[in-house]
């Protein structure tokens, strides 16, 4: 693991303890959104361990625990007279209001969705705001006494504490979910409270993470040589441009083009890095060596398995070819971080990608996105100038258009449904969705069916549309698509692709569908 590309001295940090809330990335998410640097930890760190970190303040997440439960999680209480600012939400609060002596009682009415919030006190966490709002709301206990020295900030019908405050000791609490889309006004409390209330001044950006990642990035590489795998996604492109920006040409890029990428995809990765970035790049034309290995093959995991092993194997005769390489630099995202080590869930799908080469690698990993999110990688391509057909790109799986193919993958299959893909991309894009859904892309179905073009029977493949709203990717919704916009996909693929006579669109969830067809 490389070292924790931590901001540097003097960077304001929030540390957000983490109960098991389902919400804790998103408040750290909407922390950084005030600019200021949040990191999540376990509700377990101890005080010493927090303040190594110098936090200018502590935010406590919710959680589903009830604060009188039996092995009910909590926290070192020592940071209550830490003289740390803190913020509690829900469970947060509510274990804020027990160690500090309030009384926290299971209220006889669940509170649930949103809610009718009275605020009685709009200094503080409320400066700015209305007397009456709608606050989301998700929690059986509640604060019906506050603390001594709490001042009740807001209530609602079945909460008297809905939100306290001691200013003094800077202790603040909310039962409410201010970091939820649900609260609109959410963020004007995290504002408060960072801004006004700690005094914080909010000054990280993607422009201070690259300064900082830069400097860290030469720290830790020295004058060794270093190489990237490039994919093409958007998390691999944007550390090859930052890592270059870094350390110039001791970074080598190896893009091992697996001929299973969509259309213009290999071209643009060439073209951004070879020519207009002069990153050191070595195009491996691998199509057939992939090709060769999938023939014959219809299985979804043997194709995955298959894929990944010769990815392995291409990129470690490219990599073993340049001599001695000390680092590997990977494109690991914190939710990766954060979710490594908690419970996996059934394997669903073996999911292939770059992240895969670790463990048969010899070199140290660089990874300079240890500590962010998706969005903010986004940020930091934008600011090293990268194109915005990598930026906002769609997520593509690592096996690629092998997994849109149901049956065997073969180079005519491929060049169908990248025409057919291509023509959904256009279409989508045109329509001023691209941006707002989650991805839209072609799949070819292993069926043929009747059609009549002039007066000749045809007899071809069918393409399934599907486009699906998301977040993370966990669940996901069909898109509405417009129908104008599907009529436009279903005539210009039937009429520009020859060989598909037929277009279905997929308007199934996930769950109990998944994304990807395979
Ligand atoms: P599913 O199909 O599981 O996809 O709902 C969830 C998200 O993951 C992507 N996906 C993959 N990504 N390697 C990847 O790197 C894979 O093997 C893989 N399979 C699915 C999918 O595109 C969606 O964004």
């Amino acid at each position: 693991m490389s070292p924790a590309p931590r901001p540097s001295p003097g960077t304001e940090v929030v540390v957000v303890l983490d109960f098991g809330a389902q919400y804790s990335q998103l408040i750290a998410r909407r922390i950084r959104e005030c600019h200021v640097y949040s990191e999540i930890l376990p509700h377990t760190t101890p005080l010493e361990t927090l303040q190594r970190l110098e936090p200018a303040a502590i935010v406590l997440s919710g959680g589903p625990d009830s604060v009188y439960a039996a092995g009910a999680v909590t926290c070192d209480e020592r940071i209550f007279t830490a003289g740390i600012p803190i913020l509690g939400i829900c469970y947060g609060m509510q274990l804020m209001s027990k160690v500090l002596g309030g009384a926290v009682t299971a209220s006889a009415k669940r509170e649930y969705g949103k809610t009718q919030l009275q605020v009685v006190e709009r200094d503080g966490l409320f400066a700015g705001l209305n007397d009456e709002l709608i606050c989301w709301m998700s929690h059986g206990d509640a604060v019906t006494t506050a603390p001594p020295g709490f001042q009740v900030l807001a209530s609602t019908p079945n909460t008297p504490v809905a939100a306290m405050a001691d200013r003094r000791r800077k202790l603040y609490a909310v039962q409410f979910h201010p970091e939820v889309a649900h609260t609109p006004w959410g963020m004007e409390v995290f504002r408060n409270f960072l801004w006004r209330e700690c005094g914080l001044e909010g000054k990280w950006t993607m422009a201070s993470f690259i300064a900082q990642a830069v400097e860290d990035i030469r720290v830790q590489v020295g004058d060794a040589r270093v190489i990237c795998g490039l994919s093409g996604g958007v998390d691999s492109c944007t550390a090859a441009a930052l890592v270059h920006r870094a350390i110039g040409d001791q970074l080598t890029c190896i893009f091992v083009d697996h001929g299973l990428l969509r259309q213009g995809e290999a071209e643009q990765v060439v073209a951004t890095f070879g020519h207009h970035f002069k990153v050191p790049l070595i195009h491996s034309r691998a199509q057939d060596r992939f090709l060769a290995r999938l023939e014959g093959i219809t299985d979804p995991e043997e194709k995955r398995v298959r894929i990944g092993q010769e990815f392995i194997a291409v990129f470690e005769e490219e990599a073993r070819a340049l001599g001695k390489v000390d680092f590997l630099v990977q494109g690991t995202l914190y939710p990766d971080v954060i979710e490594s080590g908690t419970a996996t869930a059934a394997t669903i799908k073996t999911h292939h990608n770059v992240g895969g080469l670790p463990e048969r690698m010899e070199q140290r990993l660089v990874e300079p996105f240890r500590f962010l999110f998706k969005d903010e990688v986004r940020g930091v391509a934008q600011e090293l100038g990268l194109p915005d057909e990598i930026v906002w790109r769609h997520p593509f799986p690592g096996p690629g258009l092998a997994i849109r193919i149901l049956g065997e993958v073969t180079r005519e299959r491929l060049d169908l449904l990248r025409r057919a893909d291509a023509i959904v991309t256009e279409e989508i894009k045109n329509a001023g969705l691209y941006r707002t859904i989650w991805q839209a892309f072609a799949v070819l179905a292993p069926i043929k069916s009747v059609g009549v073009m002039g007066d000749q029977r045809t007899y071809q493949h069918t393409i399934v549309l599907r486009a699906v709203d998301s977040e993370d990717a966990m669940t996901a919704h069909w898109s509405r698509l417009p129908y104008e916009v599907l009529e436009r996909i279903s005539s210009r693929i039937t009429n520009e692709v020859p060989g598909i006579n037929r277009l279905v669109y997929d308007i199934t969830s996930k769950p109990p569908a998944t994304i990807e067809w395979e």
